[in-house]
C-alpha cells in the first residue's frame, strides 16, 4: 500500500470524517438567528461544489419575508397531506413524523436547479439529471459546513414544485428542488430521525455494493 503524500494532517482527516458521520437531517430548531458571516461562509461552501461541465446550475433564494415563509409552510403542509394519502396504510404513521422545521428555523433557503437544456451539453448529453446531481453536491457542501459550524440543516422536499416556482417567480428553466431549514439546534439527533422513529432501518453498505457484475442475489435489485 502506498500512502499519498498529499494527505491532510491526522486531526483534519478526522474532522472530515467526523462531520460526514455526525451530519443529520434536522427538523427541530431553536428560534435564534444565524450570524450573517456564518451564513456567507455556508453559501460560499455550497458555491464551491463540483458541477457538470462547470455549469453551476444551483440557484439559491434566501427567504427573509415572514409572509413568504408562511406561504411556503402552507405548501409543505398541503404536500404532507397528499403524501399521507398516497402512503395508504402508513399514512397516519407518516403524519406523526416531524418532516420539516420551516417556521422555527433561523434561516430559510430555497434551492432551484437551472435546466441546462441544449445550452449545456458537456456531461449532460446522455445524463441531463446531472443538473440535479450538481445541485445536490452544493446542498451537501452547505449541510456539512453547517454541521461543522454547529448549525442544523433540514432538506424539505415536500412541496409542489410548480406552486413554489410560481410563488417565488422562478423563470421557466429553474425548478425548485429543496427548501432548506437552517439554524441553531438544542442537540443533534444521534442517528437519522427516521431510524429513531422506526420509519425505516438504514441498510449496510455491504448490501448496496458489489464487484464487477451485479449478482442475482444483491438485495435491492427488485426494489
Ligand atoms: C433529496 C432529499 C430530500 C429530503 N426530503 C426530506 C423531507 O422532505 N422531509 C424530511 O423530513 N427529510 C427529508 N430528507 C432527509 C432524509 O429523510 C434524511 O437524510 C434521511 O432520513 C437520513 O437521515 P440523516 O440525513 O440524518 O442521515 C431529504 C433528504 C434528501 C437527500
Amino acid at each position: 500500500m502506498t500512502e499519498s503524500k498529499h494527505h491532510y494532517d491526522e486531526r483534519s482527516i478526522e474532522a472530515v470524517y467526523r462531520v460526514i458521520h455526525e451530519r443529520r437531517d434536522m427538523r427541530h430548531f431553536l428560534p435564534l438567528p444565524v450570524q450573517p458571516a456564518v451564513l456567507q461562509r455556508l453559501l460560499d461552501a455550497a458555491h464551491a461544489a463540483p458541477s457538470v461541465g462547470l455549469s453551476q446550475p444551483w440557484r439559491i433564494v434566501r427567504i427573509t419575508s415572514a409572509e413568504l415563509r408562511e406561504r411556503i409552510y402552507d405548501l409543505v403542509q398541503q404536500e404532507r397531506q397528499r403524501t399521507a394519502e398516497a402512503l395508504d396504510e402508513r399514512g397516519a404513521e407518516f403524519l406523526r413524523l416531524k418532516v420539516e422545521g420551516v417556521k422555527e428555523c433561523g434561516e430559510l433557503l430555497v434551492v432551484g436547479v437551472r435546466d441546462g437544456g441544449t445550452r449545456e451539453i458537456f456531461g449532460r448529453r446522455t445524463l441531463p439529471e446531472t443538473d440535479v446531481a450538481s445541485t445536490a453536491c452544493a446542498i451537501q457542501n452547505l449541510w456539512l459546513a453547517a454541521r461543522a459550524e454547529g448549525l442544523g440543516l433540514g432538506w424539505v422536499s415536500l412541496f409542489d414544485p410548480q406552486a413554489l416556482a410560481d410563488l417565488l417567480g422562478f423563470p421557466r428553466d429553474v425548478r425548485p428542488i429543496a427548501v432548506l431549514c437552517l439554524g441553531h439546534v438544542e442537540q443533534f439527533y444521534a442517528a437519522p430521525m427516521l431510524a429513531l422513529e422506526r420509519w425505516r432501518e438504514p441498510r449496510p453498505l455491504s448490501e448496496l455494493m458489489c464487484e464487477n457484475h451485479w449478482p442475482a442475489e444483491l438485495p435491492g435489485a427488485a426494489e
